[in-house]
């Protein structure tokens, strides 16, 4: 044990070195060919190694390379720093190393907790039983997806998990154009296929096509087959915008539909001040998938999804065989229960230290200022005459393309090579996406750290970049 104790005071220091110093080192650097064949290609070692060379390893090999997020300079996808908090107890956690299917324990109880002030923060109605962590929002779509189709199936007559889906008429889902990939994976790997997922178009501001969405299911409905899920979003990926909840919820009802929120990045931005008045409306979903690693910080992984109604969820998924069996949790029952994973990790406690040490009030300014901070990029880059915003701003996401003078012809070229090309030059670090048929680059803002400087360099980096690109097009 002394030999673990020392290196354990060597990783506490390598760790809180990391974090404090993490703003003085590139953003992200490409990987040397001699450490990328080291980290793919090496063999396992035929006698065991001591801790102390395995630090070594890290420290040289591993530290380096980051994929960036955690610096200052970093508005890629959505990937946030972590939270000094969840990164001091996440060892404990692999200390005590429960499973979190279920049982009374640490783990079990304090997930619960985590839960409830999830389902607060954001104004969800919670009852016990009314969600779990998951690894992330992908898993936690498939969870609510999977509840929306046992009930459109018992609603019917049918028990999916007895029959599948055969013999029921095809289950129709729709997402809007701007909804997250995890939707269509969602649909896919719970057997509804792609050609019953719907792509309701968005208007100018990105955000859910109502009317469309209702002559959609108006046309489905006439064709015999079953609208049973309707996903919107609150942030989507590529501009934070956020769909018209009420009327979403309005055109479900009708139909019987579930009513899905993907929050995975957006929902805590009901917190900013002059939040976007719309979020009043998820609270009317069936269920919500939030992502603790994102917005709020919690070191990856800690997904979450939230329901209304924990007993549908749990008919969704229990199977108890009988070494399983357990009356401990008051007619909870186990987290495995609610959804397909058996053992679960305790991300309650990276989740419960990091909102704890930030307090609501802390949470609050977390999102304000990030929220404060792409207001600020979204005036800085109207007031420049070789910028143009692609997007309305509502959250923290802010999407744009570089438009220099007299280069209009090959402004997708030039906006799709940029992100690389600023990568690449390590003082800064953004992704693109494509935006109505337009090359676009996206911001997002997530980092508290992140300064007005910061932003300059962004925007003077993007043009170093471009120019470089330019430079090397009309070299002869
Ligand atoms: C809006 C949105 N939904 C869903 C996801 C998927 O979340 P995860 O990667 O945690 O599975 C993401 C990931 O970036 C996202 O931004």
């Amino acid at each position: 044990m002394d030999e673990l104790r020392r290196a354990v005071r060597i990783v506490a220091d390598l760790t809180a070195g990391y974090l404090a110093d993490v703003g003085e080192r590139p953003v992200w650097q490409p990987v040397t060919e001699l450490d990328s064949s080291w980290l793919t290609d090496q063999d396992l070692p035929t006698a065991g190694r001591p801790f102390s060379e395995l630090v070594d390893d890290v420290r040289a090999r591993m530290l380096p390379y980051p994929l960036g997020n955690g610096h200052p300079r970093f508005f890629g996808w959505v990937n946030s720093a972590p939270s000094a908090a969840g990164v001091l107890v996440a060892p404990i956690a692999a200390a005590m190393n429960p499973s979190c299917a279920g049982g009374e324990h640490a783990g079990v109880l304090l997930e619960h907790t985590v839960l409830r002030w999830l389902a607060e923060l954001v104004g969800f109605p919670h009852r016990p039983g009314g969600g779990l962590l998951t690894s992330g929002a992908s898993m936690a779509t498939v969870i609510a997806v999977a509840a929306a189709r046992q009930r459109a199936a018992y609603q019917d007559g049918l028990d999916v998990r007895e029959e599948g889906l055969y013999g029921h008429r095809p289950m129709v889902m729709y997402v809007s154009a701007e909804g997250h990939s995890c939707l269509r994976k969602a649909a896919e790997l719970l057997g509804l296929g792609n050609r019953q997922v719907r792509v309701v178009p968005v208007d100018d501001a990105f955000r859910m096509n109502v009317e469309t969405l209702r002559s959609l299911v108006a046309r489905d409905v006439r064709a015999g087959l079953r609208p049973f899920c309707v996903a919107a979003s609150a942030g989507t990926v590529n501009t934070g915008a956020i769909d018209p909840f009420d009327e979403i919820a309005d055109v479900a009802a009708e139909h019987t539909m579930w009513f899905h929120i993907d929050g995975a990045y957006g929902a805590l931005g009901v917190l900013a001040d002059n939040a976007w008045p719309g979020y009043a409306g998820m609270a009317r979903a069936d269920s919500l998938a939030l992502d603790p690693h994102k917005w709020l910080g919690v070191p990856v992984d800690c997904g979450c999804v939230l329901w209304r109604d924990p007993a549908l969820t749990r008919a969704t998924f229990s199977l108890i065989p009988a070494y399983l069996r357990d009356e401990i949790e008051g007619g909870l029952g186990w987290f495995s229960e609610y959804g397909p994973e058996q053992t679960r990790p305790f991300r309650a406690l990276r989740a419960w230290a990091t909102m704890s040490h930030l307090g609501r009030d802390g949470i609050v300014r977390l999102v304000d200022t990030t929220v404060q901070l792409a207001r600020t990029l979204e005036a800085m880059i109207d007031a420049a005459e070789d910028f143009e915003l692609l997007a309305p701003r509502t959250t923290s996401i802010v999407a744009f393309r570089y438009r220099p003078a007299n280069q209009e012809q090959r402004l997708d070229e030039l906006n799709r090579q940029i992100p690389s090309a600023v990568q690449h030059r390590g003082r800064a670090f953004l992704t693109g996406t494509q935006l109505a048929g337009v090359e676009a680059l996206r911001a997002c803002l997530l980092n508290p750290a992140t300064t007005k400087d910061d932003l300059g360099v962004l925007l003077d980096e993007i043009r170093v970049a471009a120019a470089g690109i330019t430079a090397a097009e009309t070299q002869p």
